[in-house]
């Protein structure tokens, strides 16, 4: 007998649900839009390409920060560390808390910030609509990385990883 609840037709809640089961790293994507920085928390981001180098990630259409994201071309991924997750929380909420993130600043680059796991510079590369999300295909310019411990997603909450052995 199957350990899982069969799903006839489609109901929104199973799938939110089932689409929790999937867990995720959390990337904080940034730009500068009218002078001001803008955050956005995202788990949609993932890998594309390898050559050219493309990512992409998601931005829900009725987001408030839409306008910032797609008015600029210019940003910034950031894949947050276990220690941002306060930061992380802050920023779900507005899109200005930076407060606690140390900011590398360039005046007119997206800002970028220190104590991640990875960061990508990027531009735009192409744009989909699906549904009530647009996704936004970005292909990458700079890469930095160093080792530290992945804030994670997974079933609606934050944690983090156990990587056992290899
Ligand atoms: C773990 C996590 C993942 C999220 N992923 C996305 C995402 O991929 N795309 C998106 O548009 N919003 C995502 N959100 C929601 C945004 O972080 C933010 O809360 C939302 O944009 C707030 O609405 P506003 O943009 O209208 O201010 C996510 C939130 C959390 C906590």
């Amino acid at each position: 007998m199957s350990d899982m609840t069969p799903i006839h037709g489609f109901d929104s809640r199973t799938f939110r649900d089932a689409l929790s089961k999937f867990a995720t790293g959390v990337a904080l994507i940034t730009t500068r839009h009218r002078g001001r920085a803008v955050g956005i928390v995202v788990n949609s981001f993932a890998s594309v390409s390898l050559e050219p180098p493309l990512v992409l990630w998601s931005i829900h259409k009725d987001s408030r920060r839409r306008p910032a994201f797609e008015e600029t071309t210019q940003h910034a991924i950031h894949i947050l560390s276990v220690a941002q997750r306060a930061q992380c929380l802050a920023l779900t909420r507005d899109s200005g808390a930076f407060d606690g993130l140390p900011l590398v600043d360039k005046p007119d680059g997206p800002p970028l910030i220190e104590g991640c796991l990875a960061r990508f510079e990027t531009e735009p590369f192409t744009r989909v609509e699906a549904g009530d999300h647009i996704t936004l295909m970005q292909k990458v310019v700079t890469t930095a990385h160093r080792d530290s411990d992945p804030l994670v997603f997974f079933d609606k909450g934050f944690g983090h990883l156990f990587k056992g052995p290899q």
